[in-house]
């Protein structure tokens, strides 16, 4: 993989920026599914539902008919129960080192603005839970409000209605049949100029206009695919210079880490982000924490999804959570001298 990696390698420390393409395989690792895996996919495990075919659980037709199928799955995927992966922190480091140019995601959990990378470079392309409106009316409802009522399975079926016209309410994601948001376009327009380098993660490259974008980056591009399989653009019109790399992402992010000698950047990064999250009392779990962390900690991220709080808000957060505060400083205490015993262990063996 290193000899592989060596043109990108050599164009980011020549200080040339990076544009990614990420989908749901940047985060599978954090315990959440893709879409199109066999077997382990989202699409390949909904059988439960009904569905006439997979897609329908975000085909706003179907939804507007029989909205239980999403909102079974909105339990599941709702942001704030998961932590980054180390290809999420790559990001971020490239943002640190001003190796960014931009993050187009089609992934609706947020874990790149958990990774710490700036709003302002993040495209997501097929929208996010940050807001949610009635389909009918198109009544904004907050998203404290929606997770109330999904919460409130007795009413409705937990199914969020708007408190106006009683129509059914929808997260901001963008379901099929629906327009991605302009600011994609725009962004797109801007951006397709000039890309040195093209980095697309993690995605089967099936859902247009989205998969379309490796193929209009420059010829000039060094495009790089990291992905379990080789899709669309790579596969039809594969390009001399591209980068193709069968692997897990994250290996991927270790090993450009590692050829980056940015080690002690992710360490220092992943600390700080850490005790960022906990200061705001929603620690997550991370693949580095022991598993008995895990669960308080999902616990606590239930209550505090979003990221940054008003001072106000997070003044009431903080008080509330005070006592559990304490206990996550518990579990990552015990967390730490696990890690700690692990590292003694992993030496011993050697
Ligand atoms: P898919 O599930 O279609 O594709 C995920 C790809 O990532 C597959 O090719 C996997 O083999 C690969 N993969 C999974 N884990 C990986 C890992 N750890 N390392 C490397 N590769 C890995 O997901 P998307 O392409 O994101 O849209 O799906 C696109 C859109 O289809 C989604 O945004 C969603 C869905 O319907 C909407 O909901 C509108």
């Amino acid at each position: 993989m290193d000899i592989k990696l060596k043109p990108l390698i050599e164009a980011l420390q020549k200080g040339e920026k990076a544009v990614f393409f990420l989908g749901a395989g940047v985060s599978t690792s954090c315990g959440i599914p893709d879409f199109r895996s066999p077997k382990t996919g989202l699409y390949a495990q909904l059988q439960r539902l009904k569905l006439p075919y997979s897609e329908a659980v975000f085909d706003i037709d179907y939804f507007r008919n029989d909205p239980k199928a999403f909102y079974t799955l909105c339990d599941e995927l709702y942001p704030g129960k998961f932590f980054p992966s180390t290809f999420h922190f790559l990001l971020r480091l490239f943002q640190e080192k001003d190796l960014l140019q931009r993050v187009y995601t089609q992934n609706i959990d947020t874990l790149e603005q958990l990774a710490g990378v700036n709003p302002a470079k993040i495209i997501a392309a097929h929208g996010s839970f940050a807001d949610n409106h009635c389909i009918d009316c198109n009544e904004r409802m907050l998203p404290e409000e929606l997770k109330r009522q999904m919460n409130q399975k007795t009413v409705n079926d937990g199914i969020p209605t708007c408190p106006k016209c009683k129509g059914y309410v929808k997260p901001d994601i963008v379901f099929f049949g629906e327009s991605l948001p302009a600011k994609f376009f725009d962004s797109w327009k801007e951006d397709s100029k000039a890309i040195d380098i093209a980095i697309v993660v993690g995605t089967s490259l099936t859902v247009y206009p989205f998969a379309g974008l490796p193929a209009e980056c420059p010829i000039t591009s060094l495009r790089v695919l990291v992905n379990n399989e080789v899709v669309g653009d790579f596969k039809r019109n594969k390009r001399k210079t591209d980068i193709i790399l069968k692997n897990h992402c994250d290996e991927v992010a270790s090993a450009i880490i590692l050829l980056l000698d940015w080690q002690l950047d992710l360490d220092a990064i992943v600390d700080q982000r850490m005790k960022k999250l906990t200061k705001n009392a929603y620690l997550i779990r991370t693949t580095m924490v022991s598993n008995h962390s895990t669960e308080l900690m999902d616990s606590l991220i239930y209550e505090n999804t979003a990221e940054e709080f008003s001072d106000e808000v997070q003044d009431k957060k903080m008080a509330a959570t005070e006592k559990t505060a304490k206990r996550v400083a518990e579990a990552i205490k015990s967390t730490e001298e696990e890690r700690a015993l692990q590292h003694d262990l992993a030496n011993l063996s050697i």
